[in-house]
């Protein structure tokens, strides 16, 4: 009898999930290797321009022990609330940007998030396919480093899902990003392609672009995996200090950045 509900309540879920992911739209899943390569300044920033752009856009944080998504986008204080239907609500975070991070559900700030393998997976399950997601044209899944529980199991229930590679041209990132590359073969997961971020340095005081890497490596690697190349984005503190004072992204702080529009062709591409 129990095996019986259970396996019920399996495929309730598993059918609640297809309804949903229906309406999530396309759906991009930004991931790395490698820590700190700028997969939340990536997901955050494209979903702001395609929101911006007039496209329903969805932002779902599966760095559970890490959360960054709601600080990026200055929300780490509010709260996500629960529907008549026990369903999470995602937190609109400007018109047309709905966003979920396990930060907004937790009862302190510092709180640390201590689950291990089923319970994250049933988390991230619940925040995709239990979730009152909107009708969305984009979903995008900020990552955290490394292909563990949180991203095998949104590689595992999102069929039509899209990897967009985030790596720097150092050869430590590449080498873990090589590692994701090829967990991203063995499960047959469509790649969009290779995104090679903090390639340059953008004086805060001349504007003068100065490579930090031997260029070239993030390429290389993207050529020989056959997977396409996004371009680079260069470091711009100039960028990123105008949206800590601003308390917004920094596509929406420095609109006229080298980083934003080296961001805005990226999202035209998506
Ligand atoms: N192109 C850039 N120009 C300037 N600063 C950047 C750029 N990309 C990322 N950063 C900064 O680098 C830091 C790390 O970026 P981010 O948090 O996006 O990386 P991450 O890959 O998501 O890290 P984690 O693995 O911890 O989740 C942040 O402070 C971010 O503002
Ligand atoms: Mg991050």
């Amino acid at each position: 009898m129990t095996t019986t509900l259970g396996t019920l309540d399996q495929r309730l879920r598993q059918k609640e999930m297809a309804v949903t992911l229906g309406r999530l739209g396309k759906k991009y899943l930004v991931l790395s290797g490698k820590g700190g390569v700028g997969k939340t300044t990536v997901a955050v920033n494209l979903a702001w321009l395609k929101a911006k752009a007039g496209y329903r856009v969805g932002l779902l944080d599966i760095d559970l022990h890490g959360p960054d998504l709601a600080g990026a986008l200055y929300l780490g204080d509010s709260r996500i609330t629960v529907d008549d239907g026990g369903h999470l609500v995602p937190m609109e975070a400007k018109e047309n940007l709905w966003v979920l991070s396990v930060q907004n559900l937790l009862g302190r700030k510092e709180e640390a998030v201590m689950w291990r393998g089923p319970r994250k997976m049933r988390a991230i399950i619940q925040f995709i396919g239990e979730t009152a997601w909107p009708e969305l044209d984009y979903f995008f899944i900020d990552s955290p480093p490394g292909t563990g529980d949180e991203s095998l199991t949104v590689i595992r229930n999102i069929p039509d899902l899209k990897a967009l590679i985030v790596s720097t041209g150092h050869p430590m990132a590449l080498s873990d990003v090589a590692k994701a590359m090829d967990c991203l073969k063995i499960t047959g997961t469509d790649v969009f392609g290779l995104i090679d971020n903090l390639s340059s340095l953008i004086c805060p005081e001349c504007g003068k672009e100065t490579p930090l890497y031997d260029l070239g490596g993030a390429r290389d690697l993207a050529a020989q995996a056959g997977i396409p190349y996004l371009g680079s984005l260069p470091m711009d503190p100039s960028a990123t200090i105008a949206a800590d004072r601003a308390k917004v992204p920094l596509v929406e702080a420095a609109p006229g950045s080298p980083l934003t529009l080296k961001l805005t062709d990226l999202a035209n591409k998506l």
